[in-house]
Order: structure tokens, then sequence, then C-alpha cells
């Protein structure tokens, strides 16, 4: 059976850094929300002129929208292996996703939650650089843009909604730890460390 993993963590934990690794090395599909929902925002559709109040004030979208989302990708992705990064965040929206998976025939593998430090996701948020024609991102200090390469900051990556964000992660994203325990589906890795050994501690999880 095709791979189901979840990415859980902070903001700015490095999910999406390793996801892209992932699918550039292990043929991994990457389905990120927050990466649909910027799509939609900067295309100006019904959804991303919905989700656009709530991302630019660190909030989360509410859970019906995200979960059609989701629900919608996965139809396509059949026989594929993906990493979920960024979904679920809520308890309602783990809930929907054990409904889901077993109606297209998936089952969840394993959840890779990131484990890191508040003060390091502030220096990391605030130093993070995007390339908008690749996606691709970058950290000024840790990982910085090769020359030529235009970067552009992300409008919620500002001081003041780093913190919320912090806080809503806190709040309505942390209680998903227990609930995945509790499945024995949960491995921790140790997010603070290089990109190259956090990478290799996910390997040898999965
Ligand atoms: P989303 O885009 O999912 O944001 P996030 O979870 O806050 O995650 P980030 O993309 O900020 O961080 P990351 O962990 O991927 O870190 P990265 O690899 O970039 O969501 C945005 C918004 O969309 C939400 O606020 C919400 O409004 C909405 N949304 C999305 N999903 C939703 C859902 N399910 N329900 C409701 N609303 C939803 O790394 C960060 C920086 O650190 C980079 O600069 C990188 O180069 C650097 N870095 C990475 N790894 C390392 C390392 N090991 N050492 C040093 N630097 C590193």
């Amino acid at each position: 059976m095709a791979k189901t993993l979840i990415f859980l963590g902070p903001p700015g934990a490095g999910k999406g850094t390793q996801a892209q690794r992932l699918v550039e090395e292990k043929g991994f599909v990457q389905l990120s929300t927050g990466d649909i929902l910027r799509e939609a925002v900067k295309n100006r559709t019904e959804l991303g002129k919905k989700a656009k109040e709530y991302m630019d004030a660190g909030k989360l979208v509410p859970d019906d929208l995200i979960i059609a989302i989701i629900e919608e990708k996965l139809k396509d992705l059949e026989g594929k292996d993906i990493i979920l990064d960024g979904f679920p965040r809520t308890i309602p929206q783990a809930e929907a996703l054990d409904k889901m998976l077993p109606s297209i025939g998936r089952s969840l593998d394993k959840v890779i939650l990131f484990d890191i430090e508040d003060k390091e996701v502030i220096r990391r948020l605030s130093g993070r650089r995007v390339d908008p024609k690749t996606g691709k991102v970058y950290h000024v200090e840790f990982n910085p843009p090769p020359e030529g390469v235009e970067v552009i900051q992300r409008d919620d990556d500002k001081e003041e909604v780093i913190k919320k964000r912090l806080e809503v992660y806190h709040q309505q994203t942390a209680p998903l730890v227990e609930y995945y325990k509790k499945k024995n589906k949960l491995f921790v890795v140790n997010a603070s460390k290089s990109p190259e050994e956090v990478y290799k501690e996910i390997l040898s999880v999965l």
C-alpha cells in the first residue's frame, strides 16, 4: 500500500524543507495545505479570498474548508507515497482524516513530530525567504539563496504574526501529539539539528 505520512510541528520547524528533500530524493508527493492556500490567495480564487484574512492574522483557516481541500487532492494521488505537511492541525481535522483514509484505500503509516523550541522557530521564520518562481525555501543565515535568485518574505513571517502562529500552534495543534501517541503512530525527531542531521533522523524513522 502507498505510504501516508504526516509532518507535525510548529511553524518554522523545517517540515517544508524536509518534505521537499523527500520529494526530490525518494519520490514522495508533498501535500502542503499552506502552499495550496498561498497559491489560492495569489490567484485570488474564492478559497483564496476566504483564507487570506485568517492567514495574515496567523490564525487557522476554518476546518471545513481545509478538510474539503484535502479530500479533493487525495482523490488524485492514488498509489502515490504522500506527506501531509501542515494537515491535520486540529482534532476535528485529524478525526476527518481518520474517516477519509480508509474510504480511499489508505491507512496512516507514521506521524513525524518536529520537536523544536519557540525561540529557534522565531529565528528561522524571521530569516526565511522564498523563491516565488520555484517555491524553494531559503534562510538569510542558515541557507542563503544563490546569487541572482530573487526571493521574497512571506506575509505571515512578520514578527507579530509569528508570535500569533506559535500561540495558535500550542493551543490548537499541540493536542494532536497526544492524539497520535495514543494511536502508536507518533515518532519524534530533533528538529533543532542541521537539515542534514534532521533528514537522516527522518530516514531512520521511515
Ligand atoms: P503553513 O504554510 O503550513 O505554515 P507552518 O506550519 O506555519 O509552517 P511553515 O511553512 O511556516 O514552516 P515549516 O515547518 O515548513 O518550515 P520551513 O521548512 O519553511 O501554514 C500557513 C498558514 O496557512 C497557517 O498559519 C494557516 O492560516 C493556514 N493553514 C495551513 N494549513 C492549515 C490547516 N491544516 N488548517 C487551518 N489552517 C491552515 O523552515 C523554516 C525556515 O528555517 C526556512 O528559512 C528554512 O530554510 C530554515 N530551516 C529549515 N530547517 C532548518 C534547519 N534544520 N536548520 C536551520 N534552518 C532551517
